[in-house]
This record gives C-alpha cells, structure tokens and sequence, in this order.
C-alpha cells in the first residue's frame, strides 16, 4: 500500500485544520498542513504570497509541498488548502498518499464562517457570497470525485467529525 496517510480534503472554511487537529492528536501525531508548509518555506503568509508572487506560484508550491509528502512515515494526518486538489496532477499525488477525506460543506456555512476573513485571498473584495458560490460549484465535484470518504461539517464540532472518521478508518473500508 502506497504512503498510507489520511488527507483531509474540502472548501475553504470546512475545517480541515481543526478537524485534522483533532484527528492527529487521537492518533498522537503532528498536524502536518500544505498552508502552513508554504508559509514557512515562503517566510511569508499566504496572502502575501499571493500579493507578491501570484496564485500560479502558489499553486506550484502547493504540488511541491505534496511530493514532498511522499516520503514521511506512514500514519500521519494530512490538511490541505481548498484549491489543492484542483490540479490533476495534485490529485494522483493525493491518491498515492493515502485515504482522501472530503469535509463538505454547505455555502451557508462557508459564508457564516469565512464573514469578515482576511485571510483568504480568493474571497477578498466584493461578492464574497458570489465567489463562494461559483468556486463551490466548480469544486464539488472534484471533491467528490477523488474522495475515499464523503462527511458532512455542517452544525457538528471537529470532535464529532473527528469520531465519524476514526470508526470509518477503523471499520478498515477499502483505502
Ligand atoms: C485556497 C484555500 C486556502 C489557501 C489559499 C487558497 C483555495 O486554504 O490554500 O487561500 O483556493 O481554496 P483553506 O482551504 O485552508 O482556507
């Protein structure tokens, strides 16, 4: 079986950090985060990033982060960016990681969390609600179509969800 981590993978504001928080301290592991990665190796944070460098060089470092990936010890739990899987060739990388966890969230809930953000370039300006919606639309079935594992955030906590995926992994379904 090929590096078997567990990827967590999902719109921005799913909760992908806090849920893989949760999840790699039951497993007593490091949160290993594609965003955070990039802010360290850039020295920068990722609007930043993308102010000086652009998205395409983001997007590139997103791809290298993840073949970087390929080589940790087995076990670890993996948080991405929204748009990492947007790439195809991001998509084989995950897949060759380990078990693709999709966080899917509705855009009511997006919008509720993500009101007043700062941090999410692609959301900044007018129309977030637009934005949201027509990313979210390009997205999903991306999202579905790469994920080992479909679980629904909305009106539940990280330790609910958290739950929800140990039993799923313990019941040891296919990937
Ligand atoms: C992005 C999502 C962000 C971050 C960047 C781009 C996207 O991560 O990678 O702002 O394209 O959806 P989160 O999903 O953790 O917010």
């Amino acid at each position: 079986m090929l590096g078997h981590h567990m990827i967590l993978i999902g719109f921005m504001g799913a909760g992908k950090t806090r849920v893989g928080r949760e999840l790699a301290d039951r497993y007593q592991k490091e949160l290993i985060d594609t965003d955070q990665r990039i802010e360290a190796i850039a020295g920068m944070s990722i609007s930043r990033l993308f102010e000086v460098r652009g998205e395409p060089y983001f997007r590139m470092m997103e791809t290298k982060v993840l073949e970087e990936l390929l080589h940790l010890e087995a076990g670890q739990v993996i948080a991405t960016g929204g748009g990492l899987p947007m790439r195809e060739e991001n998509r084989k990388l995950l897949h060759e990681l380990g078990t693709v966890i999709y966080l899917q969230v509705d855009a009511g809930t997006i919008l509720q969390r993500l009101q007043g953000d700062e941090t999410r370039p692609l959301l900044q300006g007018e129309g977030a609600e637009e934005k949201i919606h027509a990313l979210l639309s390009d997205r999903e079935p991306i999202y579905r179509g790469i994920a080992h594992r479909i679980v629904k955030v909305d009106h539940r906590t990280p330790e609910e969800i958290a739950d929800e995926i140990v039993q799923s992994m313990k019941k040891g379904e296919k990937t």
